[in-house]
C-alpha cells in the first residue's frame, strides 16, 4: 500500500470504512481499489489448510485444494513438544504462502471441559498451561513464515450444543485461572495477528459484543495489537460488536450490516472515531500480510507428508504394554483387524476438514514393513465397512456401524487364531464426534467393542490401536495386552502407527487430558451441556486432573500419562534457592536417566502444590514441562524457571493474581499420578501491598503483624496460665474469629476502646 494507514483512513468514505469491517465473501476481506487497498485471504485451520476454490462454506461441505493434514490438536498436545508443534506451524505457514492464504484460522485453544464436546479433537488440553504453550508454539511457527494466525474461539466455547446461543456462566476466578489462562500467554508472548471471538455468550453477553473481553482484557490488559474477527456468523448486533472491539465480521453480510454501521455513525449512535480505529487495526494487518507474501512460494508435499508422519508418531500415547508385547518382534504371522486399518480415521469433521495431499493406509504400511522381514499379514475388517463416498476428499471411508456383524467377527477371530498376535484398529467413526454437535456417551460403537472382546478371547497377544478425537471408555482393557492411543493423527497416521508397532519409533506421547473410567466421573458431568441456553460451570476451577487428583477419583488413565519402550529414572531435584522473594525467579534442575535399552524421549512434568492455602485450590497444578531425548544409560538435566505467577491464584477481591507467602511443594512427575521427586520452597514477602486491618480482620491476620503477634503471645501465655490452653489450641480455636469478637475471649487484653488504638497501630506504616 502506497499511503500510510492514517492517510488511507482519512481518504476513505464512510461507506468504504464500514465495508472494510465485513468480508467480501467467505474468505476474503474487501479491497478498496481506488485507494490501492488489497484484500487478504483467510482459510481454516488449524492442523491443515482448507482452502476452497469454489463453493465456499464454513463446515467443509464442499471440496478444498489438497494440503497436508497434520495431526489434530488433541494428538499434537500429546507430544508435549514445543519444537515439534512449532515445526508443524512453520510447515502450515509455508503451505499458506504457497497457496496464497494470508491468515490461517487457528489454533483453537479452548479448554476441554468435558470429554463429550464434539470438537475436542481440535483443542489441545484440559490444562491451560499445556494448552497455551502448545498454541504459542503453533502461532510462532506459522507467523515465523509471514502468515497470520487467528487464535480461537475467544472465549469459553467448550461445547458444540447450541453453540451460537448458549450463555456460558463462569465465576471470575475460574474464568481467569482456567479458560482465559489458555489464551493469555499466547496473546502476551506470541502476538497472534488476529483473535477469533466465540459464538457463545459469556456471563450474559455475546462474546462478539463483550467489551470487557474484547477490549479491557484482550487489548488493555494483555496488549493485543491485531484485529478481532468474528467466528463465522457469530455477530449478534453489528454496531454493538464494533463498539465493543470486534473489528471484522465474517463472512460477507451482503452489505446489510455495513449499512447499519453507516447509519449508526450518521445518527450519532456510533462515534466515527471508533470506526476509524477498527479500520486502522484491520489495515495494519492487511499491510503486514501483503508485505510478507512470498511470491512464487511452493512446498514439497512429499516432504511435508514425511513430516506429518514423523509428527504423528511422536504424538502417539502407549497406554498399556503388558509383557512388553510391543514392539512387535519375532512374529511369523500377524493378524491386522478392523476397518480403520484399511480406511483410517485420521481427522475430525467440520471446518477443520482437510483434503489430504497424500494418505498413508495403516494396513499397507504394516504389510510393507512386516513382509520385508518375512512376516505374513492376514487382514479382516471385523466390522461392517459401509463404503461411503467421503464428502470431503472423494475417497471412500467406513461409516459408523452400530450393529456387530457376527460373521465378520468370526472371520476376524479365525484370522487372529492363526496368527502370533493381532492388532485391532478401532475407535470412533466420523459420525460419532464432530464440530457442530456433542457426544452423549464415551463408548466406541458396539461393533468395535464386540470385535475387540472376541479377538482378545481367542488371541491372548492382542494390541488395540485407537483412532478417536476424545477419550473413550475401555471395558475391554483387561483382556488386551497393549493399547496405542493414536487420536486423530493426520494423513501420516498409517505410516506412523506402523513405525510405533514395529519399534522404528519409540512412543513418547503423554495424555494431555484425563481418561475417566466412566463419563459420569468427569466433574462437569451434571452440568453439561446445561439447561436450554445456559450452562453453568459449577465445577469451577476443578477441571480435569485438578478435580480427579483433588477428589482422589481414580481415572482410567491420568493426565500426563504415557509409556515408552524404555524406562527412565528420576534421579535428583535441585533448586537454586529454598525460597522465592519479590519478583525473582526460582530455578530448578532435574536429572533424568534412560535406564532401558532403547533410545527414548521423556516428558518431565512440574506440578505445584500449595501446602496451606487461604482459599480452596486444586491439589496441584502443572507449571512446567520439558521433553528430553536420551540414549540408553544417558543422563540429562532439565531446567525449570518459576516465578511468582506460577504460585498464584486469581484473587477476585484484588482483581489480580495473588501468590500468598508460605510453603509450596514442587512435585516432579512422569504423570499427575506418578510424582517421582518433591521438595518444598518458601514464598517470602512476595506481596508488597500492606494489609489494612479492620474490626473484621481475623486473629490469624493479626498474627501476621509483628505487633499483633506480640499481643497474641501475651494473650496466649495468659490463657495458658489461667485456663491451661496452649498457643496452638488458641490459634486453632480462634484463628478465623474477627477481632471485634475476639476481645470478648481475650480478657482485658483488648476491649472496645483498646481495639481502636490497636487498629491504628496495625495500620501504621
Ligand atoms: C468455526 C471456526 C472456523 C470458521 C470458518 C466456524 O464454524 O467455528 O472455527 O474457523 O467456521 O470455517
Amino acid at each position: 500500500m502506497d499511503k500510510s494507514i492514517s492517510e488511507l483512513v482519512d481518504e476513505m468514505t464512510l461507506e468504504e470504512k464500514a465495508g472494510l469491517c465485513s468480508g467480501e465473501n467467505f474468505w476474503l476481506t474487501k479491497a478498496v481499489d481506488r485507494l490501492g487497498i488489497p484484500s487478504i485471504m483467510m482459510a481454516d485451520g488449524p492442523h491443515g489448510l482448507r482452502k476452497q476454490e469454489a463453493d465456499p462454506d464454513h463446515i467443509a461441505l464442499s471440496e478444498s485444494v489438497p494440503a497436508t493434514c497434520f495431526p489434530t490438536a488433541a494428538a499434537l498436545a500429546c507430544s508435549w513438544d514445543r519444537d515439534l508443534v512449532g515445526r508443524v506451524g512453520s510447515l502450515l505457514g509455508k503451505e499458506c504462502q504457497a497457496l496464497g492464504v494470508d491468515i490461517i484460522l487457528g489454533p483453537g485453544t479452548n479448554i476441554k471441559r468435558s470429554p463429550l464436546c464434539g470438537r475436542n479433537f481440535e483443542y489441545f488440553s484440559e490444562d491451560p498451561f499445556l494448552s497455551s504453550r502448545m498454541a504459542s508454539s503453533h502461532v510462532s511457527g506459522v507467523q515465523g513464515e509471514g502468515v497470520g494466525t487467528s487464535l480461537k474461539h475467544f472465549a469459553a466455547n467448550n461445547q458444540e450444543y447450541r453453540r451460537l446461543l448458549t450463555d456460558t456462566v463462569i465465576d471470575e476466578r475460574t474464568l481467569r485461572e482456567i479458560y482465559l489462562a489458555s489464551f493469555e500467554p499466547v496473546v502476551r508472548n506470541t502476538k497472534p495477528w488476529t483473535v477469533m471471538c466465540a459464538y457463545n455468550k459469556l456471563n450474559g453477553e455475546f462474546c462478539s459484543e463483550h467489551s470487557r473481553l474484547l477490549s479491557d482484557i484482550l487489548r488493555d490488559e494483555w496488549g493485543f495489537e491485531g484485529f478481532v474477527v468474528s467466528d463465522w456468523g457469530a455477530v449478534n448486533e453489528r454496531v454493538d460488536a464494533l463498539a465493543a472491539g470486534l473489528e471484522l465480521e465474517m463472512p460477507a453480510c451482503r452489505g446489510d450490516r455495513d449499512k447499519l454501521i453507516v447509519r449508526a455513525v450518521q445518527t450519532g449512535q456510533l462515534d466515527e472515531a471508533l470506526l476509524d480505529r477498527a479500520v486502522m487495526r484491520i489495515l495494519r494487518i492487511v499491510e503486514k500480510a501483503v508485505s510478507n507474501r512470498k511470491k512464487g512460494a511452493s512446498f514439497d508435499s512429499e516432504l511435508h507428508h514425511k513430516s506429518a508422519r514423523e509428527t504423528a508418531a511422536d504424538c502417539m500415547v502407549l497406554l498399556k504394554n503388558e509383557d512388553n508385547i510391543l514392539p512387535l518382534e519375532d512374529q511369523k504371522t500377524l493378524a491386522v483387524i478392523g476397518g480403520f486399518a484399511a480406511y483410517p480415521r485420521f481427522q475430525g469433521g467440520g471446518s477443520s476438514h482437510v483434503n489430504p495431499s497424500i494418505l498413508d493406509i495403516p494396513l499397507d504400511e504394516i504389510r510393507r514393513t512386516a513382509e520385508a522381514s518375512g512376516m505374513t499379514v492376514l487382514y479382516e475388517p471385523g466390522y461392517p465397512v459401509d463404503m461411503i463416498r467421503d464428502r470431503y476428499s472423494n475417497r471412500k471411508f467406513e461409516s459408523a456401524s452400530d450393529i456387530p456383524d457376527r460373521a465378520m467377527i468370526e472371520a476376524a477371530c479365525r484370522a487372529a487364531e492363526k496368527a502370533d498376535s493381532a492388532v485391532v484398529f478401532a475407535g470412533l467413526p466420523e459420525p460419532y464426534e464432530s464440530e457442530g454437535y456433542d457426544r452423549k456417551h464415551i463408548s466406541i460403537p458396539p461393533g468395535h467393542l464386540e470385535l475387540i472382546r472376541a479377538v482378545a478371547e481367542v488371541q491372548p497377544q492382542t494390541v488395540v490401536v485407537l483412532s478417536n478425537g476424545s477419550p473413550v471408555e475401555m471395558p475391554w482393557l483387561d483382556g488386551v495386552k497393549a493399547v496405542v492411543e493414536a487420536y486423530l493423527g493426520g494423513q501420516g497416521f498409517g505410516g506412523a502407527v506402523s513405525d510405533v508397532l514395529f519399534g522404528r519409533v519409540n512412543p513418547s506421547g503423554k495424555l494431555a487430558e484425563t481418561f475417566p473410567r466412566r463419563v459420569q466421573d468427569n466433574p462437569s458431568y451434571l452440568n453439561f451441556p446445561g439447561d436450554r441456553d445456559r450452562v453453568e460451570y459449577r465445577e469451577g476451577i476443578f477441571v480435569g486432573y485438578r478435580y480427579y487428583d483433588s477428589a482422589e477419583v481414580e481415572p482410567l488413565f491420568p493426565f500426563g500419562y504415557g509409556l515408552s519402550y524404555t524406562d527412565f529414572s528420576y534421579d535428583s531435584l535441585e533448586a537454586d534457592s529454598g525460597e522465592l522473594t519479590g519478583e525473582g525467579e526460582l530455578i530448578l534442575t532435574v536429572k533424568v536417566r534412560n535406564t532401558g535399552e532403547r533410545e527414548g524421549k521423556e516428558t518431565v512434568q512440574l506440578y505445584i502444590r500449595p501446602v496451606d492455602s487461604p482459599v480452596s485450590r486444586p491439589l496441584q497444578e502443572l507449571k512446567g514441562f520439558e521433553k528430553i531425548k536420551l540414549n540408553p544409560d544417558e543422563e540429562g538435566t532439565l531446567v525449570f524457571h518459576l516465578s511468582k505467577r506460577d504460585f498464584a491464584y486469581y484473587d477476585t477481591g484484588r482483581s489480580d493474581w495473588y501468590a500468598p507467602d508460605g510453603t509450596y511443594e514442587i512435585c516432579i512427575g512422569s504423570s499427575s499420578r506418578d510424582i517421582r521427586l518433591k521438595r518444598s520452597v518458601e514464598l517470602k514477602s512476595l506481596n508488597r501491598e500492606k494489609s489494612v486491618y479492620t474490626r473484621n480482620s481475623t486473629v490469624f491476620e493479626l498474627s501476621l503483624h509483628p505487633e499483633g503477634k506480640k499481643m497474641l503471645d501475651i494473650a496466649g501465655r495468659k490463657m495458658e496460665e489461667e485456663r491451661a490452653i496452649s498457643m496452638d489450641l488458641l490459634m486453632t480455636l480462634f484463628k478465623d474469629m474477627p477481632l471485634r469478637s475476639f476481645h470478648m475471649f481475650a480478657g482485658d487484653l483488648i476491649n472496645e476502646e483498646k481495639l481502636d488504638s490497636l487498629l491504628e497501630t496495625l495500620n501504621k506504616d
